[in-house]
């Protein structure tokens, strides 16, 4: 990499988990797009697991992965062992505070600290231009984002779009978990956060809390638990007091044995809301 770097060639660097899909495809694509030497992790990072989450049956292909991305024009793949990472005697963290006080950062304590301190060091490995992540994490983007920025690390992060099944459901490794009745039902949660988007848009609701509550009775019908339906302000991911603004609307929902996260992004423009106070007011 250093020597790609010495003959002024660029590098972008996509982590993964392995397990790969057209959502992680995505990324390496657009990494190939922009970039001359497209370098992909597989690492399946105990750090970000907790205690009794799912570290040993987290789905793992290496063989197919490897031709998914010789086949994608990956330059490199980067396969490193546990002991090669975390040596015995390892023990610092990165820990970004406050926006891992959030969302999926309540129930899983310590996650997002595992994952920032391996970014970290997939980063110093591979001294790349661009980090390419997915917005399907929206808050892993936004706490590696202000890890860089804090941290003065000379790389861009670029978040992609996410990739959908053809009925909406966000591509995800652990899709595989749902039986075939909760993998038919889990659309609805897409389905819930777009209709959720388009009546905010619409100028249905009069506050925040009346979005979640909607979303969460809409969910409770069906199958599986909603842990968590909040609607933040996209880049601080504080909670918002007035429907206005740049949005993140997200949920987590355990069903069977897999826990399902998605989001979607709302801007509603500032004069649209005062157009409908107007209108209350008449
Ligand atoms: P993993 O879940 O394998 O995801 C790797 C990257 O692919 C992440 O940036 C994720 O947001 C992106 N991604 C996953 N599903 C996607 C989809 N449907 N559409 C678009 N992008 C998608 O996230 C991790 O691994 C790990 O936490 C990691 C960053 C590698 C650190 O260990």
């Amino acid at each position: 990499m250093r020597q790609a770097r010495a003959a002024g060639q660029t590098i972008g660097i996509v982590p993964t988990m392995g397990s790969l899909h057209e959502g992680h495809l995505s990324l390496v694509r657009r990494a190939r797009r922009e970039t001359d030497r497209v370098v992909v992790s597989i690492f399946v990072n105990p750090l970000q697991f907790a205690p009794g989450e799912d570290f040993g049956s987290y789905p793992r292909s290496i063989r197919r992965d490897a031709k998914l991305l010789r086949e994608a024009e990956t330059d490199v793949l980067f396969l490193p062992t546990e002991e090669r990472l975390y040596p015995s005697g390892f023990s610092t963290r990165i820990e970004v505070d406050e926006l891992d006080e959030v969302l999926c950062g309540r129930s899983r304590p310590g996650h997002f600290r595992g994952v920032c301190t391996i970014v970290m060091k997939l980063l110093q490995a591979s001294l790349p231009d661009r980090l390419y992540l997915g917005q399907k994490d929206y808050q892993q983007a936004t706490i590696l984002r202000r890890m860089v920025r804090d941290l003065d690390v000379p790389v861009r992060t670029v978040v992609c779009p996410i990739v959908r099944e053809r009925d909406g459901l966000a591509m995800s490794s652990r899709n595989v978990y749902l039986s075939e009745e909760e993998r038919n039902w889990a659309p609805a949660l897409q389905a819930a956060l777009a209709d959720a988007k388009r009546r905010i848009l619409a100028g249905d609701w009069s506050s925040p809390g009346a979005v979640t509550r909607s979303v969460k009775s809409r969910l409770r019908s069906g199958p599986g638990n909603t842990e968590y339906v909040e609607l933040l302000h996209a880049d601080t991911l504080q909670p918002v007091r007035v429907l206005e603004g740049e949005l993140v609307l997200a949920l987590a929902h355990r069903l069977g044995g897999a826990r399902l996260i998605d989001n979607v992004l709302i801007r509603v423009p500032r004069e649209r809301k005062g157009n409908s106070e107007r209108k209350v007011k008449r």
